[in-house]
C-alpha cells in the first residue's frame, strides 16, 4: 500500500492523535496474576502486540469491583494496589510510541462461578441464557458504590498513565443488563422507562468525567445491536447511546451481541461484512468518532469499512491475537504475509469464557508468546517431518524459523490433511486462509516440500535426519454392522472430497458428532435428502460450544435427526434404527460413516527402526484432536528440536 492507505492515516480522538486507523480491541486473556495484577505473561502478550505499533491499543476490560471479576485471572483496576504493574505496562507500551486506554468493566450476571466465587450480582435476579450462577439484585446504597468504583477506577487509570478509559456498557455485562427491559425489571429509579434503565451509565459517565476531566478521552463501548429478541429496539439503542454521547463521552465503539443471543455473531457462519450497514446508520446518528470491529478481518474489508463511513477506527480483536504482527505488515506492504483469523472461536472466546487463558488456533504462540525461543540453535538439525496437515506443517514451519535443515514429505498430492477437510462443508471456507497462509509460510521459512511422497526405509536411509517427526494423521474408524456393505458406504472424509457425488437421493449419515453433521450439511447443500442417527442425546457433542447451535440449527432444518439411537441393522433393503421403543426403517441409496476418527498407525515402525537421535509423533496420529490441538503441537516440536 502506498501513504494515502486509509488505514495509515491518522485520527484525532479527544485531546490525543493516534497515528493511524488500526486499533486493537480489548480482550480478556485470563492472563493476569489471580490476585487482578499484571502478570508476566500478561504483559508478553500484550507487548507482543505493541512492538507492531497499532494506532491505539484498549487494554482488556478490568474488574473495577470485587463483585465485578467474572474470568479467572482477569486484570482488576479495583484498588490502588495494582497500579505499579498497570504503570509498568503502560510505559512499555507507549515506548513503542503506541496510546493505550483501558477499559472499565463489572461483568454482572456473566461471572465465571470459579472466578467470582460469589453470587453474582445484576439490576434484578434474571438468570442469563449462558450456564451462570442465578444472580441477585443490587440494592440501592450498592448502586451508588459502584458507580464511585468507576470514577475511582478511572483515577487510577489516569494515575498509571493511561490515555484515556473505555467504559464496558454491552455485551450483556452489568451496565447493559442495566439498560435492557430484558435483564432490567427493576420498579425504583433505575428501572422501568428509557431514561430510568439508561441511568446507571449516565451516573458512571458523569462521575468519570468527573474524576478525570473534561479534556481525557473516554470511550463507550455499546451495542449497535444487543441481539436479543426481548432487548432493546434500534431506536431504543439510538436514544440512550445518544444520551451518553450527551453526557461527554468521547467516542463509542460499536459491540455487536450479547453473550447470551440466540443468534449468531461472531462465527464464521455470519458474513464478515455483515455489520457495516448497521455501523454506517449508527455513525451518521452519532456525530462523534465510531470505532467498530465485528469481521473486519482483512485489510481490504477494514478499508472497505473506513471508505464506506462505517466507522472512523477500524477495530481488530480476533486478528490481533491470531497475528500480532498485523499493523506491521500492513505498514511494510507485507499483508500476503499476515495470518489469518478464521473465526473459529475455540482458541479465544471458546477458552476464556470456560475458566481457561486465552489461545488461538492459527497462532500457537497466543497467550504464552514468551515460550517462543528466539535464540537460534547452537547445532543445526536436519529435520526430516513425515505429514503435511496442520501439526507437520506448523512443525516444519517453527523448526525452519528457528534455523534447522528441515524437509517435509507428504504422501497425497497436495497439503493440508484435516485442514483441508475442514474448509470444505458450508459456512467453514474460511479453514481455507490458513492452510494457504501455511502452504504460504513453508516455503517462506525455508522449508522443502515434496508432496506425493511417502515417508519409506529407503528415504530414510538416504535422508540421515536427526530429527524425525510424525505427523501422519488420522483415519476413519470402522463400524462393523452385518449386511451394511450391500449399500455403498463411503467414511464420511471421503464424501467431502468427492468432486461429484454418486447417484441416490436419499442418504443416511451414521454418526451424529461435528463430522456427521458438517457432512450431512454438504450433502444436503448438493441436493440429497439426509437423516442423520445418532447415538447420544445430543448433536455435534465434540463441537466447540461456539459452533455447536448455529450447526445443529441448521443440519435440523435441512435433514431429519435421530439422537439416542441404541442399535442400527440391516433388514434388506431396509436400514433400522432402534430410538427408545420405536424402530425407524430407511431406505436408502448410500450410507456414510462418521463415527469417529482414529490415530493412523502409519510409520510407526518405521519411527521405531529409525536411527534419528531425536523422534516425535505429533497431532492426530498421537490422540485425535482438533486443529488447534495440531497446530499447537507442531509448534511445540519445531520449537524443542
Ligand atoms: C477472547 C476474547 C475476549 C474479549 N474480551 C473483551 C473485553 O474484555 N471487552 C470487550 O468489550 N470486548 C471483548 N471482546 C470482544 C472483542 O473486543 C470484539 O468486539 C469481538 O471479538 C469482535 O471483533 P473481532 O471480529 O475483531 O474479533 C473479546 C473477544 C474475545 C475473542
Ligand atoms: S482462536 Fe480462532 S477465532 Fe480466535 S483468534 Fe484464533 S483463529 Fe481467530
Amino acid at each position: 500500500m502506498t501513504d494515502t492507505d486509509i488505514l495509515l492515516t491518522p485520527f484525532s480522538l479527544g485531546n490525543i492523535t493516534l497515528a493511524s486507523r488500526m486499533v486493537m480491541e480489548p480482550t480478556i486473556t485470563s492472563l493476569a496474576n489471580d490476585d487482578g495484577s499484571v502478570s508476566r505473561s500478561l504483559m508478553d502478550f500484550v507487548m507482543a502486540r505493541a512492538v507492531n505499533r497499532p494506532g491505539l491499543i484498549v487494554l482488556e476490560a478490568a474488574y473495577v469491583h470485587p463483585t465485578g471479576k467474572g474470568y479467572v485471572r482477569q486484570l482488576g483496576i479495583d484498588h490502588d494496589g495494582l497500579l505499579p504493574g498497570l504503570t509498568e505496562l503502560v510505559s512499555a507500551v507507549h515506548s513503542h510510541g503506541v496510546p493505550i486506554f483501558t477499559q472499565l468493566m463489572h461483568t454482572g450476571r456473566y461471572a465465571l462461578p470459579q472466578a467470582l466465587q460469589a453470587q453474582p450480582v445484576a439490576p434484578s435476579a434474571t438468570r442469563p441464557r449462558i450456564p451462570r450462577d442465578p444472580p441477585r439484585e443490587l440494592t440501592r446504597e450498592e448502586i451508588a458504590e459502584l458507580v464511585q468504583s468507576y470514577a475511582a477506577a478511572a483515577r487510577r487509570a489516569r494515575r498509571a498513565g493511561f490515555d484515556g478509559v473505555e467504559i464496558q456498557a454491552g455485551s450483556g455485562y452489568l451496565v447493559s443488563s442495566f439498560l435492557s427491559p430484558y435483564a432490567n425489571k427493576r420498579t425504583d429509579r433505575y428501572g422501568g422507562s428509557l431514561e430510568n434503565r439508561a441511568r446507571f451509565l449516565l451516573e458512571i459517565i458523569d462521575a468519570v468525567r468527573q474524576a478525570v476531566g473534561p479534556e481525557y478521552p473516554v470511550i463507550c463501548r455499546f451495542n449497535g445491536d444487543e441481539v436479543m429478541e426481548e432487548g432493546n429496539t434500534y431506536e431504543e439503542v439510538v436514544s440512550i447511546s445518544q444520551l451518553a454521547i450527551d453526557h461527554g463521552v468521547t467516542a463509542m465503539n460499536l459491540l455487536m451481541g450479547w453473550h447470551e443471543s440466540q443468534k449468531p455473531v461472531v462465527t464464521m457462519e455470519v458474513p464478515q461484512d455483515h455489520w457495516l450497514p448497521l455501523a454506517a446508520r449508527l455513525r451518521q446518528a452519532w456525530q462523534v468518532p465510531v470505532i467498530m470491529a465485528y469481521g473486519l478481518h482483512t485489510p481490504a474489508l477494514a478499508r472497505q469499512a473506513l471508505i464506506v463511513g462505517a466507522c472512523d477506527l477500524v477495530g481488530w480483536a480476533r486478528p490481533m491475537i491470531a497475528d500480532p504482527e498485523l499493523p506491521r505488515k500492513i505498514r511494510e506492504n507485507r499483508e500476503e504475509e499476515i495470518r489469518p483469523c478464521v473465526a473459529c472461536c475455540a482458541g479465544c472466546f471458546g477458552r476464556v469464557f470456560r475458566g481457561y487463558s486465552l489461545t488461538c488456533s492459527v497462532n500457537p504462540w497466543a497467550g504464552r508468546e514468551g515460550e517462543y525461543r528466539t535464540e537460534k540453535p547452537s547445532l543445526i538439525k536436519k529435520v526430516l517431518v513425515a505429514g503435511g496437515g496442520p501439526a507437520g506443517m506448523q512443525a516444519a514451519i517453527t523448526a525452519a524459523e528457528r534455523g534447522h535443515q528441515v524437509k517435509l514429505l507428504e504422501q497425497a498430492g497436495r497439503l493440508g490433511g484435516q485442514l483441508r477437510l475442514a474448509a470444505i462443508p458450508p459456512y467453514r471456507q474460511r479453514w481455507q486462509s490458513f492452510l494457504t497462509y501455511l502452504e504460504q509460510e513453508l516455503p517462506r521459512a525455508g522449508v522443502e516440500v515434496i508432496t506425493g511422497a511417502p515417508l519409506t526405509s529407503g528415504a530414510l536411509e538416504a535422508e540421515k535426519p536427526d530429527v524425525l517427526i510424525r505427523a501422519v494423521g488420522a483415519i476413519p474408524a470402522r463400524l462393523d454392522l452385518p449386511g451394511l456393505d450391500r449399500w455403498p458406504v463411503y467414511p464420511a472424509v471421503e464424501v467431502l472430497e468427492m468432486p461429484e457425488l454418486p447417484p441416490g437421493r436419499n442418504w443416511v449419515v451414521i454418526g451424529g458428532g461435528l463430522i456427521g453433521l458438517e457432512t450431512a450439511e454438504f450433502l444436503a447443500a448438493r441436493g440429497k435428502e439426509v437423516t442423520v442417527l445418532e447415538k447420544e442425546k445430543s448433536l455435534a457433542k465434540d463441537a466447540s460450544a461456539f459452533d455447536r447451535a448455529g450447526l445443529v440449527r441448521r443440519v435440523r432444518e435441512k435433514a431429519r435427526t435421530y439422537t439416542m439411537v441404541s442399535e442400527i441393522r440391516v433388514e434388506w433393503p431396509s436400514l433400522v434404527a432402534i430410538q427408545g421403543d420405536t424402530a425407524i426403517t430407511f431406505t436408502p441409496d448410500a450410507i456414510v460413516l462418521a463415527v469417529g476418527m482414529e490415530p493412523n498407525p502409519a510409520l510407526n515402525e518405521l519411527m521405531l527402526a529409525a536411527q534419528a537421535t531425536e523422534t516425535f509423533a505429533i497431532g492426530d496420529c498421537l490422540r485425535v484432536a482438533d486443529i488447534l490441538n495440531a497446530v499447537h503441537q507442531g509448534a511445540e516440536v519445531g520449537n524443542l528440536v
